[in-house]
């Protein structure tokens, strides 16, 4: 079993989910270094950090891991030099902006700084391993460790190789997330998208479709996910959805839906545009039930964070 005690992991990019790693890290009982390029950023990032841990988190009794805010907070440090940053670091989690020059360029910097026993682990959420890892030369460490946001609440990660990564780097990462409390789950092999962003397109674009055609409101959609599917889905798949749906489970399912499901899958329509007209007009449904001002938009951002918090403690 993996055991923290002593190891550290780097962090490069020290923005919103380079601080919510470092946040998940420390509840694990790693050291952690942060390092971002922008002077200033690792430093304001560890302040941030501190203010959540101590203030929000043990107050909301919420803090994560064995150890007090206190504890956590000894181990975390900030540091202006990526050398640095990387001295001692078994496992590097890059979290830069969403650029594929930039992640490529920050792979091939730590590459020349660490030991070839190092992992390196990318956040992108829709860049594709073969691209982001292109410039390093050791690529059988590479692995991209997709979170959601934001991770502390919604522990998923997607973890997907590159297809020269090692089956025991793979295994690493995967005893290393759930030892620090996440949720991984292994892409056997890279596709745009990964999973999450799949099935999340997939929902997106047939709710789009149903909006646009004037079948359903913008408002009675959304309660379609939040009111009905969502409920389950927050403790049970599609799977086992199917599985438990049927007396006699999956098979017997299939035999009583399969052409009903078949039926209604081949009536979606095209990928939409998601622009002019129709964009224009769900917009504008939307901003009626949430203004697009950045005070309504907080507060729902804050709200959907307290909920999370609160369904996160329910599944403990
Ligand atoms: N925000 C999300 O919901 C979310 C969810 C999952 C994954 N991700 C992924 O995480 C990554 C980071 O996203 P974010 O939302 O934290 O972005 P962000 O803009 O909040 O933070 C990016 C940080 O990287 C720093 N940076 C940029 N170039 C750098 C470099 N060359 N070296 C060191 N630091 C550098 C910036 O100064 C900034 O602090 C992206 O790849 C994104 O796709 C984001
Ligand atoms: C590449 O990295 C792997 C995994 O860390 C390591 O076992 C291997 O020795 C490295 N290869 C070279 C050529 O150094």
């Amino acid at each position: 079993m993996a055991s923290s005690k002593g190891k550290t992991i780097a962090i490069v990019g020290s923005g919103l989910i380079g601080r919510s790693w470092a946040m998940v890290f420390l509840s694990g009982g790693y050291k952690v270094k942060v390092y971002d390029n922008q002077p200033g950023q690792a430093s304001r990032a560890i302040t941030d950090i501190s203010r959540k841990q101590v203030e929000e988190l043990q107050e909301a009794q919420m803090l994560r891991g064995k150890l007090s805010a206190t504890e956590q907070l000894s181990l975390l440090s900030s540091h202006e030099d990526l050398s640095q940053a990387l001295e001692g670091a078994f496992f590097v989690q890059e979290c830069v902006f969403e650029e594929l020059e930039a992640k490529k360029s920050v792979f091939q910097a730590v590459e020349k700084l660490v030991g070839e026993e190092v992992v390196l682990s990318s956040s992108t959420s829709c860049l594709m391993p073969s691209n982001v890892f292109s410039l390093v030369q050791n690529r059988t460490r590479c692995i991209i460790s997709h979170p959601v946001n934001p991770p502390y609440y919604v522990r998923l990660v997607e973890l997907v190789p590159h297809p020269e990564t090692l089956p025991v780097v793979m295994d690493m990462a995967y005893e290393l997330m759930t030892e620090v409390g996440q949720a991984p789950v292994r892409i056997r092999k890279e596709i745009d998208g990964f999973a999450l962003n799949r099935v999340q397109y997939a929902i997106i674009a047939e709710c789009w479709r149903l909006v646009k055609d004037g079948v359903i409101s913008v408002k009675d959609i959304d309660l379609v996910m939040s009111e009905g599917l969502g409920m389950r889905y927050a403790f049970i798949g599609p799977i086992e959805t199917m599985h438990l749906n049927a007396p006699e489970g999956l098979e017997d399912y299939l035999r009583r839906y399969r052409e009903g499901m078949k039926r209604v899958l081949s009536s979606f329509g095209p990928v939409p545009e998601f622009d002019g007209e129709a964009a224009a007009r769900i917009n504008k449904e939307i901003c009626e039930l949430i203004p697009n001002d950045q005070e309504h938009l907080s507060a729902r951002r804050e709200r959907r964070d307290q909920l999370l918090m609160g369904l996160a403690k329910l599944k403990k």
